[in-house]
């Protein structure tokens, strides 16, 4: 298999609703380097997908769909010793432990108001519980590169304009890089039903001060603080099994979501578990007929050296 989607053409005939782009749009978006892939990692195995944990299949299946665990321009520094990486809301653990196997002399530090690692870390792996949300007990200009991943949704705009960004850049070294990797709420080609679960989505978030088209202002957020050269990269990803066999993956991992945030969807749209289900199952057979896609952002940019500030 080469490509990530394939360059196959929507059927003329069917009515597709396109909400955010069509299908060639979003193929002229997949840059040439990975539409024509070496795969450099494997694709998640589908058969394993309800049975593993919900994180590592989600990173299995972004690092399938990007071939990369990261965008910034960092590889080889990466090699070096006394490159520090800092990993925001980390999670189980799965990119932080991959990364500092696959590049042992970098240290690796990675912060979560959760315990939810569990592993006992490498030597070049440090977790410490704190929260995001507060001062990080770092000093300024500590780490080479900050990463922080899929956690836009649970951070209020405010706080990821007014606090989270500009913490992030405190605590990175001037050269360094800051990378944020998020999805959109919004698909492409959504059909009738996949429109009305992302219109719940939203609503729920924004109930609660969380702007669900965030990844659309990271660049803006980046580009107020010190961080420049910022760049946007987008992948486009089928859901369902209409194009390439990752599709799938991609339709579990957004039923497991609509389940997760059940209770409060029903609510928003006024029904009942029983027709929940139901239009769970209309999403499963309506993504194959629109050609509905996912689409994820990475967001990077370089913190200025001290005498560009001025
Ligand atoms: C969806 S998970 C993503 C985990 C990991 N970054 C990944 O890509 O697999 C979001 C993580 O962010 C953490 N988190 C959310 N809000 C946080 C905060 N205010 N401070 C620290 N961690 C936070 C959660 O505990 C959770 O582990």
């Amino acid at each position: 298999m080469g490509c990530l989607v394939s360059k196959k053409k929507p059927d003329e005939n069917k009515k597709i609703d396109i909400r955010v782009v069509n299908v060639d749009e979003a193929h002229k978006k997949i840059p040439d380097d990975v539409s024509d892939i070496i795969e450099k990692y494997p694709m998640p195995p589908i058969k394993d997908y309800d049975s593993s944990d919900r994180f590592t299949l989600q990173h299995k299946f972004f690092r399938y769909i990007w071939q990369s665990n990261f965008s910034s321009p960092i590889e080889e520094k990466l090699l070096s010793p006394d490159f520090k990486v800092l990993d925001v809301g980390c999670g189980p653990g799965t990119w932080i432990l991959e990364m500092a196997n696959e590049y042992p002399n970098a240290s690796f530090t990675g912060i979560d108001h959760r315990t939810l690692f569990k592993a006992e870390p490498p030597s070049n792996v440090t977790i410490e519980y704190n929260d995001l949300l507060t001062t990080l007990p770092f000093d300024d200009n500590s780490f080479d590169f900050v990463f922080m991943r899929f956690l836009a949704y649970e951070i209020t705009e405010e706080r990821f304009e007014k606090n989270v960004i500009p913490e992030l850049v405190r605590v990175l070294k001037p050269n360094g890089y800051l990378e944020v990797m998020d999805i959109n709420i919004q698909g492409g080609n959504e059909g009738p039903v996949a429109q009305e679960f992302t219109s719940a989505v939203q609503s729920f978030y924004n109930s609660k001060g969380i702007n669900s088209n965030i990844t659309q202002k990271i660049k803006k957020f980046m580009n107020s603080t010190n961080i420049v050269d910022v760049q946007v990269l987008e992948q486009f990803h089928p859901i369902g099994s209409w194009d390439e066999k990752i599709g799938e993956v991609a339709l579990k991992d957004w039923i497991l979501r609509l389940n997760h945030i059940k209770i409060n969807v029903q609510k928003i749209l006024g029904i009942n578990e029983e027709r929940y289900k139901y239009s769970l199952k209309s999403f499963e057979e309506e993504v194959d007929i629109f050609q509905t896609y996912w689409i994820s952002k990475r967001i990077f940019g370089k913190k200025k050296m001290i005498d560009e500030e001025n």
